[in-house]
């Protein structure tokens, strides 16, 4: 296999876009296409102004800016792109499942299907595939199958190529990564394959970082880090709980095992709950393929981590409702934070929305503000849960692009996102503005605690 010149890449979302766009700037002789059915997210990322890229990652628009209309390129022609690339990356979205059999657990790869089956329709010259969504460990294999059959003799290697980042340092994640691997047939084809890609990323990733296995060994391994990473957060949640009944400090106990070298101190810190796209559909995913196999006890174990997480949601919500004399109804319940972590605009499972879903349960006049969340995209959340109706919710939940005004006349304040700013904010001003008794439930363990007691909070946080 030559050098690579050609890249295309479907699906430009959270991940297609950022991954492909640092490609593009660190490999300038390689032209990277990025195409995407979604007519509205291409003109996005085509816009001028940079501002209003479809995907908020702090660094990305300096990126996109070196690299966009030089060699990297955003459009709604699949099918010439695909034509055209000598390696075509498969970034589509990977849901649960929400119909038929495995509904509400396995991965629905209708999307990726749909790609293969484009690609080994357009293609006509020796393609490699590289899996980059999350996927089922074999998909591989059905992959395989579809480009296989298509009887126009064009032949196929397929990559399984994972990706780590993590939204919010996702472009960080990508020009530092701790490793990326790479996982392909053990034939010469796919050697050579391999190898192709190793050589994209070695122009900017040192060689010991890129790491080769068999396919079947990368398209778990990102499942297994998913669910390790997650379940580090359940841990440490459900000793929030024990803490708040023991006198505990949960960021204390987090310090100090996290000393441990064996433990190490990342992903302790206790929360309303995890959220973002990918932890519980990757868990559900694994959840399933373990139950396929007739491997019950390895189900039980990992669909334990998303229990937790539920009820860790919920018992945040139950709190504040007790706190405030076991009713809220009709009082203001302000959000700081809708995103399902800082310094993103994505919102999908974030902890906000099911808060936001039982407080409104218990008639809540929700206000919310978020610095980089759209109004239409809380009130979709909230609309997707079907609980109520679309009028209801947008009755509840009042959206402010002031903060200051969402927390004027509040009775409580939730923290449930874990933005800088909220933390410089002028708190005795919000003090006194709000009704009282003034409370405020930290759900990110981001305020001092001391500084808003002595304000005349009462103070609330997660695991204290
Ligand atoms: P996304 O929904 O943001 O983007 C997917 C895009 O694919 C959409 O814009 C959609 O329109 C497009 N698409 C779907 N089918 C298509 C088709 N047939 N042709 C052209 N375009 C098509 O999803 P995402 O967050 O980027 O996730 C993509 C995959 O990466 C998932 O499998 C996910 O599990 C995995 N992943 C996500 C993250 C993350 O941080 N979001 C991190 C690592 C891995
Ligand atoms: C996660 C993984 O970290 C990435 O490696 C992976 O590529 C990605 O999923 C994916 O496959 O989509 P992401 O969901 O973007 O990345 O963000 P994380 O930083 O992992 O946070 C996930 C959730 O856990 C957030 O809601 C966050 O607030 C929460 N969290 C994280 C905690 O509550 N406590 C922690 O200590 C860490």
């Amino acid at each position: 296999m030559s050098k690579i010149k050609n890249i295309c890449c479907i699906g430009a979302g959270y991940v297609g876009g950022p991954t492909m766009a640092v490609i593009a700037a660190k490999c300038p002789d390689i032209k990277v296409t990025i195409v995407d059915l979604n007519a509205a997210r291409i003109a996005a990322w085509n816009d001028e102004n940079l501002d209003n890229l479809p995907v908020y990652e702090p660094g990305l628009d300096k990126i996109v800016a070196q690299a966009r209309g030089r060699n990297l390129f955003f459009s709604t022609e699949v099918e010439k792109a695909i034509d055209e690339a000598e390696m075509i990356f498969i970034s589509v979205n990977t849901p649960t499942k929400t119909y038929g059999v495995g509904k509400g657990m396995a991965a629905d790869l209708k999307y990726i299907e749909l790609c293969a089956r484009q690609i080994a329709s357009v293609a006509k010259t020796d393609k490699i595939v590289v899996e980059k969504s999350t996927l089922p460990v074999r998909t591989a294999e059905a992959i395989r199958s579809i480009l296989d059959n298509t009887g126009n003799g064009v032949k196929f290697q397929i990559l399984s190529n994972p990706e780590f980042l993590a939204e919010g340092t996702a472009v960080e994640d990508l020009l530092n990564p701790d490793r990326v691997l790479i996982g392909g047939e053990t034939t010469e084809g796919g050697e050579k394959a391999m190898q192709a890609l190793v050589e994209v990323y070695a122009n900017w990733i040192p060689a010991e970082r890129i790491l080769t296995t068999n396919v079947w060994s990368s398209e778990l391994s990102k499942l297994t880090a998913n669910a390790f990473l997650a379940q580090r957060v359940s841990s440490i949640n459900a000793m929030s709980e024990l803490c708040e009944k023991t006198g505990a400090d949960v960021n204390e106990v987090a310090k100090a095992i996290g000393m441990d070298s064996r433990i190490g101190p990342k992903f302790l810190k206790a929360s309303v709950g995890f959220g973002g796209s990918c932890f519980q559909k990757d868990i559900l995913n694994l959840v399933y393929i373990a139950k396929s196999y007739g491997l019950n006890e390895v189900a039980d174990y990992w669909e334990q981590v998303i229990i937790m997480n539920d009820h860790q949601k919920r018992r945040f919500a139950a709190n504040i409702v007790k706190t405030l004399y076991n009713t809220v109804s009709g009082k203001k319940i302000a959000f700081l934070g809708w995103a399902f972590k800082k310094d993103t605009n994505d919102t999908r499972e974030s902890a906000a929305i099911y808060v936001a879903d039982d407080l409104l349960n218990e008639q809540a006049n929700v206000a919310v503000y978020d610095p980089k969340v759209e109004a239409g995209h809380m009130y979709a959340d909230l609309d997707y849960l079907e609980t109520r109706s679309a009028a209801e919710n947008a009755k509840g939940l009042t959206v402010f692009n002031d903060p200051y005004e969402a927390l004027q006349g509040a009775h409580a304040i939730a923290v449930l996102t874990e933005w800088d700013e909220f933390k410089g904010y002028d708190w005795q001003r919000i003090y006194d503005n709000m009704n009282k008794p003034a409370f405020v439930f930290d759900g990110r363990n981001l305020l001092d605690a001391d500084k808003l007691r002595e304000i005349g909070f009462f103070f609330n946080a997660i695991g204290k």
